[in-house]
C-alpha cells in the first residue's frame, strides 16, 4: 500500500506538474460548463492544489481533500487565486466533511491512486456526497504504463466500461471525450467525462449498497 506522506515528504511526486491539469483546462474553457453552475466543487486526493486553484481562479469556489499534510500544507502556501481552501483527511472516512456541502467534484488522479479494491467505495463515497443534479466531472488516466512497462500501480489502469459500470447505478454519463489537451506522455491515454447525480438510483443497473 502506498505511504502518501512518505512520498510528498520525500518529494517522490511524479505527477506534479506545478499546473492544472490540462483537460480541466479545457473543460472550463467551455462558457457552459457545468462546474460553473456549482456553488461548491470538491477535489479529492488535491495534491499541491494545482487544479483547486485553476477552479479558483475561474471564479468556482473549489475545496481540496489530501491525506497528505505535506501536500496540504504545500497548497496552503501557494498564493490565493480566489474562493478555495484545503483540507487533510481520507476521503473514505468522512470525518474531514463536518457540515460541508458540495455540489460538485472533480476527479483527477485520485482514482488512479488508490487500491482498486476501493473504487466501488469511492464511488459510494461520491454518490453519498453530492445531492440529485450534483456534477462528477473527472479526467480518467486509462492506460498509464509505457509499452513494455510492469502493468504495476499506482497508477492503476482503468477501462470505459468500468468505470461507467461503477458510477452508473448513482450517475448519468452526460458528456465525454478523449482530451484534446494532455500533460506529455499523457495524450490519448485520458478520458475526459461529465456525469450527473441521478435523483433516483439507475432501475437498469443491480441495486446499489444502501447509503449509510
Ligand atoms: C497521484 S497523486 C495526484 C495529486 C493531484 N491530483 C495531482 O494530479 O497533482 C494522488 C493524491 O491522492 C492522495 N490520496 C490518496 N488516497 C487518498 C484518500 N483516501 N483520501 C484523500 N487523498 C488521498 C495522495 O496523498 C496524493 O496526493
Amino acid at each position: 500500500m502506498t505511504n502518501w506522506e512518505e512520498r510528498w515528504q520525500r518529494s517522490e511526486t511524479p505527477w506534479e506538474k506545478g499546473r492544472a491539469a490540462p483537460p480541466l483546462e479545457e473543460l472550463l474553457d467551455d462558457p457552459g460548463c457545468a462546474l460553473y453552475r456549482a456553488r461548491r466543487v470538491l477535489v479529492p486526493g488535491c495534491g499541491s492544489g494545482n487544479d483547486v486553484r485553476e477552479l479558483a481562479r475561474r471564479g468556482i469556489g473549489a475545496t481540496g481533500l489530501d491525506l497528505s499534510p505535506t501536500a496540504i500544507a504545500r497548497a496552503r502556501c501557494c498564493a490565493r487565486a480566489g474562493d478555495e481552501d484545503y483540507l487533510c483527511g481520507d476521503l473514505f472516512d468522512g470525518v474531514w466533511r463536518g457540515d460541508r456541502e458540495f455540489d460538485a467534484v472533480w476527479e483527477h488522479t485520485c482514482f488512479c491512486a488508490i487500491d482498486p479494491g476501493l473504487r466501488p467505495a469511492y464511488a459510494q463515497v461520491l454518490a453519498d456526497l453530492l445531492p440529485a443534479g450534483g456534477v462528477l466531472a473527472g479526467v480518467f488516466f486509462l492506460t498509464p504504463w509505457d509499452p513494455g512497462e510492469d502493468e504495476q500501480g499506482p497508477p492503476f489502469g482503468a477501462t470505459r466500461a468500468e468505470i461507467t459500470g461503477l458510477f452508473e447505478p448513482w450517475f448519468e454519463l452526460r458528456k465525454e471525450q478523449v482530451p484534446a489537451r494532455s500533460y506529455p506522455g499523457r495524450e490519448g491515454r485520458e478520458w475526459l467525462t461529465v456525469f450527473a447525480r441521478r435523483e433516483l438510483p439507475n432501475p437498469g443497473v443491480a441495486d446499489p449498497v444502501p447509503s449509510a
